[in-house]
């Protein structure tokens, strides 16, 4: 979304009489939610946080929709609510860590954590993660990385549902991958799924009559299609930059996929989940620290400065929009729509939850 969209979508929702939840309100909800699931408090409180945060910082997507997929997963035994994450090796700048096929945030979360605290001692790290549920928001973990004056690396795969630049059917996943650096009180980071769009917006497409722009899907046998409904006839989605996209999906696949042990998106034997690595650099381990600090303030000032883009659109820097709107999130709290609203409100009555003012049936 533009900048000018955004501001449009914030001032849009500011109108309307929906009702504006704080952080703090969500957090409570989702972990009520998470812990009738099954989630231990400490683990409810954990996933309850990192997708709220989706939502604070404009990822809807991942905030706290994903209560009714999580539901659904815990459910069909994918996801083991009380499965928690374990260091199954930590060997040099190396470490595994196994999720417990628990929820996947508190994995990612240990892994940030191991991987930060080897990359100040061996300059650098990389941590995979294998039996990993859903992970959520690859940002947040980069981010994390960042705040500790390093360059983060994080990037998994997920169930199969993109084709291979050129291809008809299913082999990658849609591949988030995310990448940070550090500014002296801020940081950069860098955070997308290797698809054009994510497989919801097709859905939300289909239940709404509307057809798609070109560029997005094949049909099952490789067809361009803007018909939304030809993802579910056996089609997939397109990786964004063609082949360049598809290529980085192909490398997920290769290197978080396999280096984990869980697996290609294509492979039979695959489970579900993020198969997922992540990485770190300490920059003072190659540079002088307050050096790079100059040089990448020059460089990012330079680059917000240069302009003149056709639309006169302001130049953001990498995680600068999700700055944005945690800021004005924070301030002024978040909407939820009324059909995800309605949603998590059923699965709550399952468990004779009461969400207060959340609740909407
Ligand atoms: N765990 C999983 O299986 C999984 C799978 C897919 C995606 N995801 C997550 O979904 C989230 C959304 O992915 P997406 O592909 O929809 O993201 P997106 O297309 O919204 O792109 C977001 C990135 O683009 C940057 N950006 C956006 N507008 C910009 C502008 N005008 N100028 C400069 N930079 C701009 C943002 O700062 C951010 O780094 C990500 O957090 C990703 O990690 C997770």
């Amino acid at each position: 979304m533009s900048v000018r969209n955004e501001q449009a979508h914030e001032a849009r929702a500011a109108d309307d009489a929906a009702p504006r939840f704080s952080a703090e309100e969500l957090v409570q909800t989702a972990s009520d939610v998470l812990h009738r699931l099954g989630a231990p408090r400490q683990t409810a409180d954990v996933v309850a946080a990192s997708l709220v945060l989706s939502n604070l910082v404009g990822h809807d997507s991942h905030g706290i929709v994903r209560l009714i997929q999580y539901s659904e997963l815990v459910k069909g035994g994918q996801v083991r609510p009380d499965g928690q994450p374990t260091v199954v090796s930590a060997r040099g700048a190396v470490a595994t860590v196994d999720g417990g096929w628990g929820f996947g945030q508190p994995a990612a979360q240990l892994a940030t954590q191991l991987a930060t605290e080897s990359a100040s001692a061996h300059g650098i790290s990389a941590v995979s993660i294998s039996s990993c549920n859903h992970i959520g928001r690859l940002g947040e973990y980069v981010a994390t990385i960042a705040e500790a004056g390093q360059m983060g690396m994080a990037f998994c795969n997920s169930g199969p549902i993109v084709a291979p630049f050129g291809g008809a059917g299913r082999v990658m996943g849609t591949n988030p991958f995310a990448w940070s650096a550090p500014l002296r009180d801020d940081f950069v980071a860098l955070d997308f799924a290797t698809s054009k769009v994510a497989e919801g917006k097709i859905k939300i497409a289909v239940a709404e009559g509307r057809t798609l722009p070109p560029g997005l899907i094949v049909d099952s046998v490789g067809r361009p299609s803007v018909d939304p409904a030809d993802l579910y006839g056996g089609g997939a989605l397109l990786a964004f930059g063609e082949h360049k996209g598809s290529g980085m999906s192909m490398l997920i696949e290769l290197t978080a996929a396999l280096v984990s042990g869980m697996g290609s998106s294509c492979d039979p034997e695959y489970q579900g989940g993020n198969g997922t690595l992540i990485m770190a650099l300490d920059i003072a381990a190659f540079v002088d620290m307050e050096r790079y600090y100059e040089q990448a303030a020059t460089f990012c000032t330079e680059a917000k400065r240069i302009g003149g883009g056709p639309e006169h659109l302001d130049i953001l820097l990498p995680g600068e929009l999700e700055a944005r709107t945690l800021e004005a999130r924070r301030a002024g709290g978040v909407v939820v729509a009324a059909n995800i609203r309605r949603q998590i409100t059923v699965l709550a009555d399952e468990f004779g939850l009461d969400l207060g003012r959340f609740a909407l049936r």
